[in-house]
């Protein structure tokens, strides 16, 4: 039987060079913070337990982390990657394979990981590794002549000779609980940072006759870690540009890959246009042939096949229909559900509104609390007064109703099946079917009327 897989997550350090108030591991990568990403990698792992490691802003990250299976451990005074590490061993089971990841190096591929943990055995640990252009900063790895890995040396630590090595250290490693037990409380600071290293674990195995195996990551960016924003930038990058391919590999036509941003779990049909500058934040669905056009901000929303959503259009807790058009420039809220061949045009807002096919909403309106039935024309600057400055109030519009421009529907009411709104109406009572209601002041045309004179 394969032994269970427990991670912990070092996430205690300060990240001083972030020049940040906000915990280091709570900066954001594509809208998640960092650390997120990391317990995220760990679950897919099918991990038995996950272990987070924390120092500073360990409430705050606490607070944002809220997870029932994560167990925490508190590292009071930050003394080193073995000493962190040892923060945790009381919750390892003595059966576990540990795999040892960090909450600032977000992006590492579970495949990755699964490969790294699968080298572990009573007999084995598992270091992931990597060639660096510039090895700089990091630890060095040091090989025998038959190439096997002998020890980790530390850069500040290290020999003009073992500088010049430029596979280094990602730091990320996988060894058996019970070999951790054993070597942690024999870790000496006696080093030039006088800290206790996880990577002397490294040279405890070789002289203990346990193989250290070596993994790789498929690229640099999956092991690097964040000390900056710009380095968290760099990331950002990597990963988006990432999102842009998969997204054209599954069948979506993108302006620019450079200038799309996907900030959340977003599912798409096949023969998706996207324009640029469009950005996917939450779950966001799109289907068969949805085009959207520029600078759109579209999030927790499903747009169903063939919907046209154009330019400047803001779509946050929506459902769109199929073929429905939207925008420019319309902003639907949460609690929009739009059906199909609908229209919702240049300026209108909706909030917790229900239309039926074929109405359309096409210019300058607000439609909150409202439900529409079908092919209802709501004319341009229609406003659902729906909030007397304490509550809330529907609006309910039967099929085919025609509401006349610039008219106010006050809420509560309801304007039945096939009824007209005269432009200009401020509709106070209910509206009964196939009726007109006309709502103003009459018109008065004054003759020979004389304006006034400046005096
Ligand atoms: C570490 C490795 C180095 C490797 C590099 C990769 C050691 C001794 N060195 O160096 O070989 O090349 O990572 O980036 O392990 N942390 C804690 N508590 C502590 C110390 C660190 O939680 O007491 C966390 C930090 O928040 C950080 C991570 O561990 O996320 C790495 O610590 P850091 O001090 O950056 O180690 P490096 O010197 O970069
Ligand atoms: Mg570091």
């Amino acid at each position: 039987m394969t032994q269970p897989l427990h991670v912990v997550i070092l996430a205690a350090g300060q990240g001083s060079r972030m020049k940040s108030a906000l915990p280091k591991v709570l900066h954001k990568v594509a809208g998640r913070p960092m650390l997120h990403h990391v317990i995220g990698t760990a679950r897919s792992l099918g991990a038995t337990g996950i272990h987070g490691v924390i120092g500073h802003g360990a409430d705050q990250v606490r607070e944002v982390t809220p997870a029932d299976d994560i167990q925490w451990a508190l590292q009071t005074e930050q003394l080193g990657t073995g000493h962190a590490v040892a923060q945790a061993l009381p919750q390892l089971p003595d059966d576990a394979r540990v795999l040892i990841l960090y909450g600032d190096v977000p992006l590492t591929r579970q495949d990755t990981l699964a490969h790294l943990a699968d080298q572990v055995s009573d007999q084995s640990i598992g270091l992931l590794t990597v060639r660096l252009d510039n090895p700089d900063g990091y630890g060095r790895i040091l090989r025998d002549a038959d190439n096997k890995v002998l020890a980790i040396v530390e850069q500040k630590d290290a020999s003009a000779e073992q500088l010049a090595v430029n596979e280094v250290n990602t730091g990320i490693l996988a060894v058996s609980a019970r070999h951790l037990k054993d070597w942690l409380p024999q870790l000496s600071n006696s080093n030039a940072q006088g800290e206790y290293y996880l990577t002397d674990v490294i040279s405890m195995a070789v002289e203990r006759g346990i193989e250290v195996k070596v993994a790789h990551p498929e690229t640099e960016y999956e092991v690097q870690g964040v000390n900056n924003r710009l380095q968290l930038a760099e990331l950002e990058r990597w990963y988006q540009l990432n999102e842009a391919r998969r997204l054209m590999t599954e069948g979506a036509t993108l302006a620019d890959p450079a200038r799309v941003d996907v900030r959340g779990p977003l599912t798409i049909g096949q023969d998706i246009t996207i324009d640029i500058n469009v950005v996917f934040e939450g779950e966001v669905t799109l289907g068969d042939g949805v085009s959207i056009g520029p600078n759109c901000l579209i999030r927790n929303a499903s747009i169903a096949k063939g919907a046209v959503i154009e330019a400047n259009s803001v779509i946050d807790g929506a459902q769109v229909g199929e073929s429905a058009h939207i925008g420019p420039f319309a902003r639907l809220r949460p609690g929009t559900e739009l059906a199909r061949n609908t229209k919702v045009g240049n300026f209108v807002e909706t909030k917790k509104a229900i239309v039926g096919e074929g109405s359309k909403i096409n210019h300058l309106s607000y439609v909150g609390d409202a439900e529409l039935g079908r092919d209802v024309n709501v004319g341009a600057g229609t406003i659902t007064c729906n909030y007397d400055g304490v509550n809330k109030f529907q609006t309910r519009i039967g099929n085919g109703v025609f509401v006349g421009s610039n008219s106010s529907l006050v809420a509560p009411v309801t304007i039945a099946e096939g009824a007209t709104i005269g432009a200009g109406s401020t509709i106070t009572r209910d509206v009964e079917p196939e009726e007109l209601a006309v709502a103003r002041g009459k018109q008065r045309n004054i003759q020979n009327w004389q304006r006034p004179r400046k005096q």
